[in-house]
Order: C-alpha cells, then structure tokens, then sequence
C-alpha cells in the first residue's frame, strides 16, 4: 500500500476485521517494524531506525489504543501524568495541574482520584483519551474509539475527537468500524481490504460510491464472498 497523511487533518480508516488496520497504526510509529517498504515520519524515515530514536516521534504522538490500557493499580491522576513523567521535566505540582487542566478538556475532572476498576467502559474512554493527549501531541492515533460504547456516547466520542481537533489541530488517524463516527469526523477516508488499499478519497466519494464493496461495507450487509467459510472453518 502507499498512503499519505495530510498534516492538520483527519484521515478514517475503515476495513473489515483483520485487515491490518491496527498494525497500520503501530508502524507509523514505529512500534513494529514492517517487513519491507518504507515509513516516513514528516521528512524522517523511520522503519530502520533503533528504538532510541522513536522516542521523539512518540512525543509527538497521542495513540488510543484499541483496548484502552489504563494502568489498573493506578489512579486516573497517575494513569494520565504517567507520559508527563516519562517525557517532560514538570515537578508534580505541574505535572497535577497539567492533568487537571486535560481532564477539565474532555469533561472529567472529578475522577482524578478513581481507579481504573471504579469507572465506566465511556469513562474509562475518556481517561484514555485524556492520557494521550496530555502532552499536546501534534499527531493523534485512535484505533476503534467508540468501540463498546451506547450510540450516546460514541457521539460523545465524536464530538471529543472534534474538540480536540479544534483546539489542538493534530494530524489525526481515526481507525473505525463506526461508519456515522467516520463521517461526522473525516476528511479522507481509506478503505483497507486484505492487507491493501481498496479506495481513499473525500468522505462524498464513498458516501456516493456504487461500487458492491464499498456499498456492502458502509450499509452492512454481507456480500457472497463474506457468506462464503473462511479458509480456518473450511478446513475444520
Ligand atoms: N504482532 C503481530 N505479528 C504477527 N501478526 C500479527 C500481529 N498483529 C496482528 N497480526 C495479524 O495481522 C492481521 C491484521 O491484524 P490487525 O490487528 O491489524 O487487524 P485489524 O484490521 O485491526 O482488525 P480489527 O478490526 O479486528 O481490530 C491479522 O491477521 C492479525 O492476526
Ligand atoms: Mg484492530
């Protein structure tokens, strides 16, 4: 695949189940290493380069990860000042203020003190979110934001990712199976399938596409193909 993202924008990635969007992600940053090709981090290519030298780029970068990964033992205080310790030199007055100041950003300020056990699957959410972008990261990753949450609150989510948007301008990668969240937060969409890009363009261009894959994914329904056994069924 060869695929460009724009400074300052949101690109949507879209694609069935094992397509290869989370791994995407992770080799844009560097946490795999891809067995061929190359990966450009603004003018810096990053695919050879040895760990010690990613940590600049993850600086730079706020990543939600799929499942969230709050440290369990620890307060959402200490979950969401856990990269201000990692990559700034902040005493921990500031370091807590920082933290306050980004909880108030996404509306969650009276959790500070709560363990990751004594919140909701959509709190927890926004801790996450509240984590990744703690160090005003130019770059943001999301892979499957609203996955689990109530149609609510993954508008919430949605309106979240616009508001830091707004704020904070990051380049944006949003990796959903939410096709209303795609919409309501693209402006470039990609549809990854089998490992390779499919079709990417402005979200009207898929919303006006008359192509069955395209239209199959977006409405939902299953085509031939998807009613067909997988190779590990047919085999059983
Ligand atoms: N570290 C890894 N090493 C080897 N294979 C992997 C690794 N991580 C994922 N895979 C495989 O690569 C393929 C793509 O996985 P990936 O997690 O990117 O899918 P995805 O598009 O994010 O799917 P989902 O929508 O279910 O999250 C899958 O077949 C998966 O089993
Ligand atoms: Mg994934």
């Amino acid at each position: 695949m060869d695929l460009e993202i724009p400074t300052g924008r949101t690109t949507v990635i879209l694609g069935p189940s094992g397509a290869g969007k989370s791994v995407m992600l992770k080799l844009m940053i560097g946490l795999l290493k891809p067995e061929a090709g190359e990966i450009w981090f603004g003018g810096t290519r990053i695919d050879g380069l040895p760990e010690r030298h990613l940590g600049d780029i993850r600086r730079r970068t706020g990543f939600l990860f799929q499942q969230g990964a709050l440290f369990d033992s620890m307060t959402v205080l200490d979950n969401v000042s856990f990269p201000l310790q990692e990559h700034t030199d902040l005493d921990t007055a500031a370091r807590r203020s920082r933290v306050q100041e980004t909880l108030q950003l996404l509306g969650v300020a009276e959790l500070m003190d709560r363990l990751p056990s004594e919140l909701s699957g959509g709190q927890r959410k926004r801790i996450a979110l509240a984590r990744a972008v703690v160090l005003r990261p130019e770059c943001m990753l999301y892979d499957e934001p609203t996955t689990g949450l109530d149609p609510i609150r993954s508008d919430v989510v949605a309106k979240l990712i616009q508001m830091l948007r707004r704020e904070l301008h990051p380049t944006s990668v949003v990796v959903t199976h939410d096709i209303p969240l795609a919409f309501k937060v693209a402006d470039q969409m990609v549809l990854l399938r089998h490992g390779r890009i499919y079709m990417d363009g402005p979200p009207e261009a898929f919303s006006s596409s008359k192509d069955p894959i395209i239209r199959s994914f977006l409405d939902g329904y299953a085509t031939e193909e998807d009613l067909e056994p997988t190779d590990t069924e047919a085999a059983a």
